[in-house]
């Protein structure tokens, strides 16, 4: 691990891993110094699992505009700045288009985000106003947003943000090299949630090119998982109907398919649906035993490590990507979680204390 990377004054994945990436000299770098995100050891999932079985954490939820998308911003709007575009645009699910929005200001471009009207989670609504995007709500799904951005960015001077942007994916290929630094070598399976199948593409890609320059000595199994109500890509067909309580997933036609069945072939994979009664179980634990608060999509890579526990080989190391942060669905905290919460009490020392049970 160099210890420039991971200092304090870590300078946002461009500049850290510019020998990997397609920029140079002349690349206005647009960044909020992205990246570097922990690799969290997970005790109560190694616990639940035996076996001498390591289990971690990438909790890209603490990338500066709380998910892992910031890490393919910085290289899309970077280039898109280096190609005097003026305008940007994406469909999205929440978190691209606040991390769109966030870059995209930065650079000073406008920011148009199409979103499902109704299921986009609180925080990332409010991010996207706050960092000043032009917020498009249809009365419609992702896939039929995202149908509409591709077909506005290919007929109108704006550019397009969503994983189908190479810029994307090489960018977010950095948090497998992040991952190979900090272990010393990559782990035996990768558990990730699929939404556009985008991610899962991206690490693949930053594991093989790892693997190739001989920074690693192995490739990683890639884990994928979908919410059961949308899981095209476990069930290979479209669902034209997506329904889950993790919206950030809520995805039936997902634009980077072939690609992540490419990724399932190549690295031995596995895809596997998991309900949103084990997406939530996942959270809760998360939260409780780990002091980790993700959003439920991010839940879905240790639900499905969970589903296919009896798999792990013996003293194998696993990371978990956590894709975004807790913050961003409130609502979804508020309704399913097992705390206590006691309300109406009197202001007076008896009462509390009475109620505390010591
Ligand atoms: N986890 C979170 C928190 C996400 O926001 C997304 C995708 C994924 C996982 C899946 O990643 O699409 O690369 O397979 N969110 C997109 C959005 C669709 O619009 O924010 P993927």
């Amino acid at each position: 691990m160099s210890s420039k990377k991971f200092s304090a004054n870590w300078p946002g994945l461009i500049e850290a891993y510019k020998d990997w990436l397609p920029v140079t000299s002349k690349t206005p770098v647009i960044t909020l110094q992205e990246g570097a995100t922990p690799l969290i050891p997970l005790k109560s999932i190694e616990e639940i699992i035996g076996r001498n079985v390591k289990v971690y954490a990438k909790y890209d939820g603490l990338n500066p505009t709380g998910s892992f998308k910031d890490r393919g911003m910085t290289m899309a709007i970077s280039k898109a700045k280096e190609n005097e575009c003026k305008a940007v645009i994406c469909a999205s699910t929440g978190n691209t288009s606040a991390s769109a929005a966030a870059y995209a200001r930065r650079a000073n471009m406008r920011a148009f985000v199409l979103i499902p009207d109704g299921y986009v989670a609180q925080g990332k609504l409010a991010q996207a106003l706050v960092y000043g995007a032009e917020v498009l709500a249809i009365k419609g799904n992702f896939d039929r947003a995202l149908d509409i951005v591709q077909e506005i960015a290919a007929n109108y001077p704006v550019t397009l943000v969503n994983s189908v942007n190479p810029y994307r994916l090489q960018g977010q290929k950095t948090a497998a090299f992040e991952i190979i630094e900090t272990l010393g070598e990559a782990p035996d399976w990768l558990c990730i949630p699929m939404g556009n199948a985008g991610n899962i593409s991206a690490y693949w890609m930053g594991f093989v090119e790892y693997y190739k320059a001989n920074k690693s000595t192995i490739l990683p199994k890639m884990m994928g998982f979908q919410a059961s109500g949308s899981a095209p890509l476990v069930l290979e067909k479209r669902v034209n109907n997506p329904e889950t309580i993790a919206t950030a997933i809520r995805i039936g036609n997902p634009v980077n398919k072939e690609k992540a069945f490419n990724v399932k072939k190549e690295s031995k994979g596995k895809f596997l649906d998991v309900s949103d009664k084990e997406i939530i179980k996942s959270y809760n634990l998360l939260g409780k035993n780990e002091g980790i608060f993700c959003e439920p999509a991010s839940a879905a890579s240790i639900a499905g490590l969970l589903k296919c526990k009896k798999e792990i080989p013996n003293a194998a190391t696993v990371v978990c990507v956590l894709t975004g942060n807790g913050l961003k669905d409130p609502d979804c905290a508020i309704k399913n979680n097992e705390a206590s919460f006691f309300s109406d009490l009197e202001p007076d020392l008896e009462s509390i204390v009475k109620k505390m049970e010591l």
